[in-house]
């Protein structure tokens, strides 16, 4: 019988803001493999706020090109081999890499893709949080960039979100004092409550950000940990104390903003506070991820990182889950159950 595959198409450019009418559902008769290739049932989906960037019109750039219309949305996926011409890659085998959204996926290997060797003690949808690309990315940025310290004050933003859950946490296990920023009353609450931030600032709320921030780093920040972008990343640049570091991971503010990105200010900051700004892309990092996942392990088995997951089910959910996550509605990582 031919199996039958359900995909979750980009339909059009989104104008600005998500909606769901940006996606569209198909279904199609699974392909036949090539030699080299394998068949993947997906198990899990990953959003990942990051791929909205490439959505966009001519948004392709050095990392990935812009996404095709008509074509499954791109997405870092998880699932089992169930068909394979490619002998590294077995039947049986728990595989993670760059995808699609879609129930079943044909691989060759390339694109991020590896084969997991789960710790039974970890649940197995870790290796797409703390143990996955969030994960690596809260870890990478904060060690090699933020080369954290014990008191250092640590400001990050989307501090809620995937990578933000597990940043403040390994911020916190390294000594740092920690403010988290996030949109909303309830959301900062559970900040402090549930992940254990120092302090938390709501960037929604009636008192101006930049007011929150004096209050929160009246000294100055040493680490900044930037997923926003925008005017928010210039108004923490007018904070900083000397010698700080700001970790460059994302720009979410600026993904759905009409006429691309705008710019950063108070860049003269960085020259008199004797600062240091990074990019990076957790992928680059690829041959040091044994000690990311050794040191989060560490944290998880013994109960010292709490790793929150937002979950939708089924692959029609997969577009509204992402809009949902662009909006601020998440807890944590999303993930799709199939
Ligand atoms: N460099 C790398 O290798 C790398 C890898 C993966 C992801 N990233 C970047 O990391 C960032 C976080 O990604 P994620 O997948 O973990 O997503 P996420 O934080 O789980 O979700 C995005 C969050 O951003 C916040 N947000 C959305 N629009 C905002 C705005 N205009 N101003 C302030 N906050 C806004 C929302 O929360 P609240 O508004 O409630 O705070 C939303 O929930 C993204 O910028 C992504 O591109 C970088």
């Amino acid at each position: 019988m031919t199996q039958m595959n359900t995909r979750v198409l980009l339909a059009r450019r989104p104008a600005e803001h998500l909606v769901a009418a940006d996606f569209e559902v198909d279904t199609q008769p699974v392909k036949s493999l090539h030699d080299g290739q394998f068949l993947i049932k997906n198990l899990y989906l990953s959003l990942d706020a990051g791929f909205r960037q490439w959505m966009n019109e001519d948004s392709g750039d050095n990392y990935l090109s812009s996404m095709p219309l008509g074509e499954p949305v791109q997405s870092i996926v998880m699932g089992t081999v169930v068909e394979s011409r490619n002998e590294e890659y077995p039947n049986g085998s728990v595989v993670m890499g760059r995808t699609s959204w879609e129930e079943y996926s044909i691989a060759d290997g390339s694109d991020l893709m590896s084969i997991l060797e789960p710790d039974p003690n970890v649940e197995l949808h870790e290796y797409l949080c703390s143990l996955g690309p969030s994960g690596m990315t809260a870890y990478f940025g904060i060690m090699d960039i933020g080369a954290p310290k014990a008191g250092d004050l640590f400001v990050i933003n989307a501090a809620a979100g995937g990578i933000g859950c597990i940043a403040g946490q390994i911020a916190k296990a390294e000594g740092c004092s920690t403010v988290g920023i996030a949109g909303g009353t309830k959301k900062c609450q559970w900040l402090q409550d549930t992940l254990g931030y120092d302090q938390v600032i709501d960037y929604k709320s009636t008192e101006p950000f930049e007011q929150q921030l004096q209050k929160a780093a009246p000294q100055g920040i040493n680490i900044v940990y930037d997923n926003v972008g925008g005017t928010m990343l210039t108004t923490m640049l007018g904070q900083l104390a000397e010698n700080s570091r700001i970790i460059l991971c994302g720009a979410v503010s600026q993904y759905e903003r009409e006429g691309g990105h705008q710019a950063v200010g108070n860049m003269w900051e960085l020259i008199t506070k004797r600062a240091r700004a990074e990019g990076f892309m957790f992928s680059d990092h690829v041959d040091r991820y044994p000690e990311a996942i050794e040191y989060i392990t560490t944290m998880l088995t013994s109960g010292s990182l709490v790793s929150p997951v937002s979950w939708s089910d089924g692959i029609e959910s997969t577009g509204q889950g992402f809009i949902d996550m662009l909006a601020g509605k998440n807890l944590g990582k999303c993930l799709i159950k199939l």
